[in-house]
């Protein structure tokens, strides 16, 4: 019975499904905190329904899955939390790395990784190679690691201004497509819906630029408790949004 209403919603979501979903992975510590636990085995939870959404998302046919992981404002955290974080990302690139190509499932990085330990640098480096062997039209996940939206418009404008130093731009023939061609995210459409667990209503610094015209689902499920139903929650309210881009209804 279970599998037929599955089936029932993955067939209603074919119609409209958003492209790239974005989703800021939170609540982890207070799952862990409900149980008596410590926060690392939240994040450790959380790993897990990261797994399990982003096949779900492959599955039903969305091309890009973008998670918020680590922020720049993360570091504020324990020296043992921020630590138990990395080792849970090295231990997924490390699974990714044998798997990715097998699963057509390419691994893209968001963020500045220059303060992130070489070894996982060069997992992410590595990942990034295997991805541009398959196929452009294949899934994809972007984690954000060590990532600010501001931060990421801060390097774009750095980049930039130094072009235009070099003589390579000028700066009247900047606009949206050659900014966009500066971010983390080039060559990655926005995300038609952005959502965030936990029952926080914030952005909390996450795909500032990207997200003009997303549409915003929130609930109070705590990212390790967000499964493939919820899910298929927020892709049925995307549906029944009226996106106007500042036109008006037809
Ligand atoms: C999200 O869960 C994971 C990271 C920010 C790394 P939190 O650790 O923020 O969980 P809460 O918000 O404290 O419950
Ligand atoms: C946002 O969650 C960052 C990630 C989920 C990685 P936070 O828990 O850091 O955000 P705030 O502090 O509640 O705004
Ligand atoms: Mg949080």
């Amino acid at each position: 019975m279970a599998n037929v209403s599955k089936t029932t919603d993955m067939a209603g979501q074919m119609k409209n499904l958003p492209r790239h979903i974005a989703i800021i992975m939170d609540g982890n510590g207070r799952w862990a905190q409900k149980r008596g636990l410590p926060r690392t085995a939240g994040h450790k939870a959380g790993a897990e329904t990261f797994r399990r959404i982003a096949t779900y998302c492959k599955n039903i046919g969305v091309q890009y899955l973008t998670v918020y992981a680590f922020s720049t404002e993360n570091w504020k955290r324990s020296t043992d939390e921020v630590g138990a974080i990395m080792a849970l990302l090295k231990k997924y690139l490390l699974e990714a790395v044998d798997t990715m190509e097998r699963d057509h499932i390419r691994l893209h990085f968001f963020g500045d990784m220059s303060p992130i330990s070489p070894e996982l640098r060069a997992l992410a480096y590595e990942t990034d190679e295997i991805s541009a062997h398959l196929a452009p039209g294949d899934f994809q996940a972007n984690v954000c690691l060590n990532y600010g939206g501001r931060d990421e418009i801060l390097r774009a404008v750095r980049q930039f201004a130094a072009d235009c130093a070099a003589g390579e731009k000028k700066p009247e023939e900047l606009d949206d497509a050659m900014f966009s061609s500066y971010l983390d995210s080039r060559g990655i459409p926005d995300p038609e819906l952005i959502i965030r667990p936990s029952g926080e209503l914030r952005l909390s610094n996450f795909l500032l630029w990207q997200c003009a015209y997303s549409e915003f689902y929130f609930t109070d499920v705590l990212w390790p408790d967000f499964d493939e139903e919820e899910l298929d929650k927020a892709i049925a309210a995307y549906q029944g949004r009226e996106r106007r881009f500042g036109g008006v209804k037809k």
